[in-house]
Formats: structure tokens, sequence, C-alpha cells
């Protein structure tokens, strides 16, 4: 570890004299490919739904959503994380319509792999916006998740997916065992080089609200939680383990979210683990930084470019964050 020599021979604002040299000695650096891009899609033509609690995020219809990507992909971001909204009718307490290979997700890998076929398709692998309950998984008669069963259906819609093009397939359902469940599907259906992102800390969070707006879960929730599944904010530790089982079962990326107030499982993962780290800004984060911008109290662009930058500071090597194409737009500059 290098020092500075003691003061006056050591003076650390040297280096923060001017721009020029502040930009030489900088040590991190955001980039367009690192922003993973979360959209919103939902049946019909025509149709971009904006979503009340997070300003600037609609739900758009395919054919809507196709010139949005475009426009993303010419700002330089190389992934899309995709998440549904399914029409009421088709919610059951199984989930079913997740194994639709007819249905809205699949339908929509295709097209956007047809229409960009360089861009990261990521497909979240969980059966909240397909349940009448809005949980992850199945639940038995007392309301309790059913784990093994819950796995067995998330490997089906993992390979339902990969089938239509899915590029990777993230798991958010914490599930103990779906990372294997999910790879030994993956290997049986032929699809051995799907990529398995594990959204492997993944803690019960009231950062997602606006999120379960946008897809319409919240409402199926009602007062239910989600805490016998997600973790725990009080722990750290758990967390690593978490990791640890969700690499030696085959995931090929981790991810840990919310992102703020976790960025120090950000870094304990990263430097505990070396593989490829992702974290999350969730959809509560996003919406606190439009909120206080509106109300003229922070500098939008200045807080959310600082706040892209700690991601990376903290060891992300990736960020999935609603402000990407703000962001690659003003990187642009
Ligand atoms: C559910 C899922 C959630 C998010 C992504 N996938 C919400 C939840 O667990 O209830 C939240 C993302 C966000 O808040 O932006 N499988």
């Amino acid at each position: 570890m290098n020092h500075f020599a003691p003061f006056p021979a050591g003076r650390p604002r040297r280096l923060r004299r001017d721009a020029a040299t502040r930009d030489l000695v900088r040590e991190h650096r955001l980039h367009p490919s690192d922003l993973i891009w979360p959209v919103f899609v939902h049946e019909g033509h025509g149709l971009s739904t904006p979503v009340p609690s997070m300003p600037g995020v609609s739900r758009h219809t395919l054919d809507r959503l196709l010139p949005e990507v475009e426009a993303a992909a010419k700002l330089g971001i190389r992934a899309l994380a995709l998440f549904p909204v399914i029409d009421a009718n088709l919610k059951d307490p199984q989930g079913q319509e997740a194994l639709n290979p007819d249905g809205l997700v699949p339908r929509v890998v295709q097209k956007l792999k047809q229409e960009f076929p360089d861009l990261a398709l990521i497909t979240d692998v969980a059966l909240d916006p397909y349940t009448s309950h809005g949980q992850d998984g199945v639940i038995d008669e007392l309301g309790r998740i059913l784990n093994d069963e819950t796995v067995a259906i998330l490997a089906r819609q993992a390979v339902v997916q990969a089938q239509a093009g899915a590029d990777i397939v993230a798991p958010s359902d914490m599930m103990d065992g779906r990372v294997a469940g999910i790879r030994q599907a993956l290997e049986a259906a032929q699809q051995p080089y799907t990529r398995i992102l594990a959204y492997s800390a993944k803690y019960a969070s009231s950062y997602y609200g606006p999120f379960r707006d946008a897809v319409g879960s919240a409402g199926n929730l009602g007062k239910a939680d989600k805490k016998s599944y997600q973790m725990d904010p009080g722990n750290g530790d758990e967390a690593l383990r978490e990791v640890a089982m969700d690499i030696a079962e085959g995931a090929d990326m981790v991810m840990v979210k919310p992102g703020v107030a976790y960025l120090d499982i950000v870094h304990r993962v990263k430097t505990t683990f070396r593989v490829p780290t992702f974290a999350y800004q969730v959809s509560g984060e996003y919406s606190m930084i439009k909120a206080a911008a509106a109300q003229g109290w922070i500098d939008h662009d200045a807080v959310m470019m600082e706040t892209l930058l700690g991601f990376k500071r903290a060891g992300a090597d990736g960020i999935l964050s609603y402000f990407a194409p703000e962001a690659a737009r003003l990187l642009q500059r």
C-alpha cells in the first residue's frame, strides 16, 4: 500500500488542482456498457403507459419498445433486462402463464433478438408477474412458499426463455437450489451456453414498491411479504454463503439487490469471489432521486452519475438501472 509522504512533502491536494490532473488519477469510470437497462413490456399495440411512481418510466407494447431499444443501443447500452406486465386474467395460483412458449416474454424475446442480435437479453426467472397471489413461487393452503415445487417450475420457465432466445436468465426468486435446477434443465434442453445471472443476495426490501406498481403485482401481494425467501437486511455474511452456493450450482454471474443501501455487500462479494458481480439500483432508489430532483433539492444528473459511479467503486462490474439511457446519453457528451 502506497501512502502519501507526511506534510508538507505530501500534499494530496496537488492531484486535485486541475481537471486534467483529476482525470489522470481517477480510479473508476462509468461506461455505457456498464449499464443494463430494465424495461417493462405489456400486451397490445401502440401503447405506452407511464408508471406514476417512476417518473420517466413507461410500460410499452412491443412495437413501442422497439424504437426505445434502438435508441438505447445507439447510446452504447449492451444489455436489457425484460420485465413483463401480465394481464390479470392470465394470472393463477400456479403462475402457469410463465411456461407458455407463446406468452408475452418469449414473443418479445424472439422479436428483440431478431431486430437487435447483438444486444444481450436478460429475462427474469420468477413467478410473481404470473401468480394471482403475487408471490415469486407457488404456495400451500397456508400461504407458505413451496421451495422444491417452485424450483421445478422455474427450471421450466428458464428453458422456455432460453428456447425463445434469451441470452441470460436471471432467477430473482431466492428459492433454495434454483440455480442448480435451472442449470440442469438448461443442459437437458441442450442450452448449455445460456448464462445464469443469479440474484444471489436479494434482500426483502421496501425499495421495490414502485416496481410492484409497474408490473401490477402490488395489488395481488396485498399485505403479504417475501421475508421467508428474500434476505433479512440485517445480514451480511449470509449473502456470501448465498453467493457461494449459487456459484457452486452453476451461476455465471451474481447480483446484489438493492444497490446503494447494500454497497458493502457488493464490495464483499466482489473481493471474496472475484466473479462477475452486478448490482441493481432498484425502483425505489430511482424514484427517490427523481422525486428530490423534481423538488429542486438535488441536481438530478450529478446525483445520478455520482450514484452510478459509486457502484463501480464498490466493485460492481455492471449496474442494472432505470437511469441507463439517461446516463449513457450524458456519457456521450
Ligand atoms: C420479482 C422482482 C422484483 C424486482 C425485480 N424482480 C420485486 C420483488 O421481489 O418483489 C424489483 C426491482 C425493482 O424494484 O426495481 N421477482
